[in-house]
């Protein structure tokens, strides 16, 4: 089904902007605090480097995992100023996350991919967790210079709470809504499980992958979501969902897919099917 959304796009004479999502919990092991899983985050920085072809543009975005996850929720930096650890909390939070962008970034570098880090604190402003401004021209040059920027989950300057926690996916809610007067967004989640279920399958051996998520079934996934899932600050399952349902209506479509299967990525950059869960309108 995807695949004949590209072809579609290649009618329009947009460019394609892919926006990557490595998953926190694919990148790091969560069970243990601060640690990455270089072998995958090897693996994936390879599959971008064969699979990205000329024509199309590539944002990357990943989450946190085991790094800023653990402060964040020490300091519950998602609720905001709260009280007097808080503001000491922000700036460690952002630090955690900031450690893995550097791991990241050097993996990528390794692999000779032109790619610069875009700090998602230091250029946006939100409300309520939600970001309301942010200063896209820099990220813009850096796609037409073909330059990846590396974005990930961060702590936001909020004018509500004092500070917020911005997942990956609200990033690239609004960067693919900013930037879709230019490019055609398609949004990839490359997580540790394959797509969205009908039960936490990490914990229930009968859960079943939802090929397919849109205006016909999206009520049933909400009733699916709200309980199964294990949560973390920010949001876990639902919250991707949600977040990429909102895009769907705007007709930029995404699929979540297990990257822990070697070739997947590639596969998708080059425009090829993979197991997953598609998300459209
Ligand atoms: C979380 O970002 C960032 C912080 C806790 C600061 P994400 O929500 O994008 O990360 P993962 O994928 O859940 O780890």
């Amino acid at each position: 089904m995807w695949y004949r959304e590209l072809i579609e796009v290649r009618s329009q004479h947009l460019n394609r902007l892919y926006f990557v999502k490595l998953g926190g919990s694919l990148i790091t092991d969560k069970s243990k605090p601060y640690t990455p899983r270089i072998n995958i985050i090897k693996q994936l920085a390879d599959e971008v480097k064969k699979g990205i072809l000329k024509k199309d543009k590539l944002i990357i975005g990943h989450g946190g995992g085991s790094f800023p996850h653990v402060s964040a929720s020490k300091y519950k930096t998602h609720l905001g100023f709260i009280d007097y650890k808080s503001r000491e909390g922000m700036t460690i939070v952002h630090l955690d996350a900031t450690r893995l962008n550097m791991i990241i970034v050097e993996e990528l570098v390794k692999k000779k991919i032109s790619v610069f880090p875009i700090h998602p604190s230091s250029i946006s402003l939100s409300k309520n967790s939600e970001i309301k401004k942010m200063f896209v021209d820099s990220i813009k040059t850096l796609l037409e210079y073909n330059i990846i920027p590396v974005v990930y989950g961060d702590v936001g300057i909020d004018l509500e709470k004092g500070c917020c926690i911005l997942s990956t996916e609200e990033i690239f809610r609004f960067l693919a809504l900013e930037l879709k007067k230019y490019y055609k967004p398609f949004i990839v989640m490359c997580e540790l499980v394959d797509g969205v279920y009908t039960k936490d399958p990490l914990r229930n051996l009968d859960a079943e992958l939802i090929p397919e998520i849109s205006k016909y079934n999206i009520d049933d996934v909400r009733k699916y979501l709200s309980s199964s899932y294990g949560v973390d600050v920010t949001g876990g399952m639902k919250h991707k969902v949600e977040k990429l349902y909102e895009l769907a209506q705007h007709d930029i479509n995404s699929v979540i897919t297990s990257c822990m299967k070697k070739g997947n990525l590639e596969k998708i950059l080059k425009g090829e099917k993979v197991d997953g869960t598609f998300i459209r309108y």
